[in-house]
């Protein structure tokens, strides 16, 4: 069959609805929303050099879409970026602004400038499309407004088409939420030699009722004004595509849900409008992608040089109805494979293969949004899987498989995000026989922010799908590829917390494909399994356990060392690995002895030539007093579970007592086992109630009061101990997941001694104060 015919095929009758579709919905929402742009022809509109309420350059600036001789330039004038109508403290005049290009960073010598006009219904934005520029060359760029001066942002562009580039590396990133925090992942990526970033979507998180142009439109100022975010468009070109939520959660075409309502479909078309707009307002993308009302064209097509092509796709504006329920998974429908539903629409399917099959380059890429390989996330006889994914349209799948078989275009390669964890998938020709042939590899990156609570689910069903490489749904990163015409490295980069700067990015692991053989093999090095430490008694060497494993071929000589504070000692320990030996290392930390500690150390692993890949090197070390030369020691937590050596017992039932000397007054608190740490970091006491109060005895004289907050497994509120309506202690911040933070204040027991209450209260986080340790010792 000629590749004509089988398109041809691969057409379905599609095609009609799908234009019938496009046309109505485009008049009907663009007179939903009365979006008309008017031309400007008039120049006394145009204020050539207006004067701003503050620095307008405010949401930074970025490049995008790199062509060998051409990028594009955005930026947005937003003195007040917040400001709540949405127009950023600007005025409804137009603007003029200046873009200016040059081979250095000091702008000595201007290669190329030009003017734009910001228009206030474009949200004043800019999108400076700069032609003339050579191939495969560093810029750097700057705008000009007024007499206010941009931000330096640097670009590249891409090199020439038939050029024989030796390399090229780029970063992915995808799903910034920013309640899941912001933006570690970023504050490391900027530090990276990459040729540009691809965003695969989710760049923003609508709030559900998120549905004007105003709250779209503040929506991604408010992402924008990350430093992070804006450092990361600042260092590197941006090849971006939606998802999902820059619009509504899991929408199809013109549908907002699954299953929408009479008359939604108007109404979501407006939305869509508006979500557009704000998207096209906010991105470093060409005119070619500026939406005509509820429409927007996306889809596009990269080429460096003869060594790779990307593909970048539109799974949403195209696709049929969600059919199916259940998350992360759910029966398999029987209409998930019906061969009438599409997930990307005829035309760009198309387009697609068309691409692939005219492709010359080494490795040819899909750049697109929802993981592609097959997930049965039932462990037993069932088949359950994600319909939002390409498990929901998988004759759209299949189709492109047997193209892929047929017409064997050279490494095909998929890049996906939208699931918050990393992956590596084998696309396989039946993913239910392990035997058969692998067609392309998938690389799925982990969000930059998003939470994965689905990991679990996940995890159980790893074992009946034998195509999945490589999971992990615990960090949050970015990817890092790395293409020869030999090889293909992707380097899975992740951080200990998404939103502390100060977590260094670290490799959890390393896969390849080599040229001609689809399916990524993982690289071998040292990896480190595991990093754990108990509570440290003050003043007394302890071990941080680090477990490590040669996944190598050779005998490895690893030292493992860990650099603390002023005040701790700590010990080196060097061990030389045979061929997949695993071993402890034990690394003798000594905390301070005259107060306990908590302190986040960094663990160094140096294995020589040979690479070191895991879990961030991050440890919370807590130390505590002695229980014996103190006032008070209390472990606070359940009344079953172990005790911390020396410490007493405090369990919510200890209401307060004379004779104890403590207890709590009034509504009692709650008490939590995680069960995962050593006695005293295992369990906890908390409350959401507006107030709780523990009463304790304070003998005659100052004492100091240590109060451990935290918890190992989830975050908390940020902790404040008041008394007498005076702040005596607060974390001052919601705290990560795993970290603890000890904090201490004077209590005055005067001459003969008295009871004090202390008021414990929370704000941030999840609302819940957390009590894991309560010591009390006398001042000499
Ligand atoms: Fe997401």
């Amino acid at each position: 069959m000629g590749f004509e015919k089988w398109l041809k095929e691969f057409n379905l009758e599609k095609m009609n609805r799908r234009n019938f579709l496009k046309t109505t919905g485009k008049s009907a929402a663009a007179t939903a929303i009365g979006l008309s742009i008017p031309a400007i022809n008039q120049t006394e509109e145009i204020e050539a050099v207006p004067v701003f309420t503050g620095n307008p350059f405010t949401l930074g600036v970025a490049s995008g879409d790199p062509l060998p001789d051409s990028v594009v330039l955005w930026t947005r004038l937003a003195p007040n970026p917040l400001a709540e109508d949405g127009k950023g403290g600007m005025k409804n005049r137009y603007v003029s602004v200046q873009w200016e290009l040059s081979y250095d960073e000091s702008f000595n010598n201007i290669v190329l400038s030009g003017k734009e006009i910001a228009a206030p219904e474009l949200g004043h934005s800019v999108h400076a499309e700069v032609y003339g520029l050579k191939p495969g060359k560093e810029y750097y760029y700057r705008f000009k407004a007024g007499n206010e001066i941009s931000p330096v942002g640097r670009t590249k562009t891409a090199p020439q088409r038939d050029a024989d580039i030796k390399s090229l590396t780029f970063g992915i990133a995808s799903c910034q939420a920013w309640t899941g925090g912001r933006f570690a992942a970023y504050h490391n990526m900027v530090e990276e030699d990459l040729d540009f970033v691809f965003h695969l979507g989710d760049y923003i998180y609508e709030k559900g009722d998120t549905e004007t142009l105003t709250d779209y439109r503040l929506l991604h100022a408010q992402y924008k004004t990350s430093q992070d975010l804006q450092a990361a468009h600042a260092n590197f070109p941006f090849i971006v595509t939606f998802d999902d939520h820059e619009v509504d959660n899991d929408w199809s075409d013109d549908i907002s849900d699954p299953n929408y309502p009479e008359g939604e479909r108007e109404r979501f078309l407006a939305v869509r409008a508006a979500a557009f707009q704000a998207y096209y307002e906010h991105m470093p993308l060409r005119r070619r992608s500026k939406p005509n009302g509820p429409d927007m064209l996306l889809y596009r097509k990269f080429t460096f040089g003869s060594l790779i092509e990307f593909s970048i796709l539109d799974t949403r504006q195209y696709r049929d109805n969600q059919v199916g329920s259940g998350f992360p998974g759910g029966p398999l429908d029987p209409e998930a494979s019906n061969t009438n539903r599409t997930l990307v629409g005829s035309e760009q399917a198309e387009w697609l293969l068309k691409n692939l099959r005219d492709s010359r380059s080494r490795w040819n890429v899909i750049a697109q949004q929802t993981m592609m390989a097959q997930y049965d996330y039932d462990p037993g006889e069932g088949i359950s899987v994600n319909h939002d994914q390409w498990d929901g349209y998988s004759a759209d799948r299949d189709r492109l498989f047997s193209f892929i078989k047929k017409y064997e275009p050279s490494n095909p390669v998929v890049l996906s995000g939208d699931w918050h964890s990393s992956w590596v998938n084998d696309l396989k020709e039946d993913f239910n026989d392990s035997s058969s042939k692998t067609l392309a590899t998938e690389f799925v990156g982990t969000s930059i922010s998003s939470g994965c609570g689905w990991k679990n689910q996940i995890e159980a069903a790893l074992s009946v799908n034998q195509h999945v490489k490589f999971f992990d749904g615990d960090y949050r990163g970015y990817v890092k590829c790395h293409v020869t015409h030999k090889s293909w490295e992707s380097d899975y980069r992740v951080v200990s917390s998404p939103s502390n700067p100060d977590a260094v990015a670290v490799t959890l692991a390393s896969f390849t494909v080599k040229n001609g053989k689809a399916g990524a093999v993982r690289i071998g090095g040292v990896d480190i399994t595991r990093i754990a430490a108990d509570t440290m008694m003050a003043g007394q060497p302890s071990p941080v356990k680090v477990t490590l494993s040669n996944g190598t071929a050779k005998q490895v000589e690893v030292s493992v060392n860990i650099p603390v504070p002023t005040g701790w000692k700590s010990e080196n320990v060097t061990k030389v690995l045979e061929p997949s030996d695993e071993a402890v290392f034990d690394v003798l930390v000594t905390p301070p002895a005259e107060m306990p500690a908590a302190e986040r150390l960094r663990v160094e692993v140096d294995a020589g030539e040979t690479a070191v890949y895991g879990p961030p090197r991050d440890i919370q070390v807590v130390s505590a007093l002695s229980g014996e030369n103190v006032q008070l020691a209390l472990d606070g937590g359940s009344s079953t579970t172990p005790i911390f050596p020396t410490y007493k017992r405090l369990v919510p039932e200890d209401t307060w007592e004379v004779s104890n000397g403590y207890g709590w007054v009034g509504t009692a608190p709650f008490a939590r086992d995680r069960g995962n740490a050593d006695a005293l970091q295992r369990d906890l006491i908390a409350s959401r109630e507006e107030l709780t109060i523990f009463r304790v005895n304070v003998p005659a004289g100052i004492h100091k009061v240590y109060f451990l907050t935290g918890d190992s497994v989830y975050g908390s509120a940020n902790t404040i101990i008041r008394s007498d309506n005076k702040l005596l202690a607060e974390a001052g911040y919601a705290l990560d997941p795993g970290q603890f933070k000890w904090l201490s204040f004077e209590l005055d027991g005067g001459s003969t001694g008295k009871e004090i209450d202390l008021e414990i209260s929370s704000e941030l986080g999840d609302g819940a104060w957390r009590l894991v340790a309560f010591v009390m010792k006398g001042l000499k």
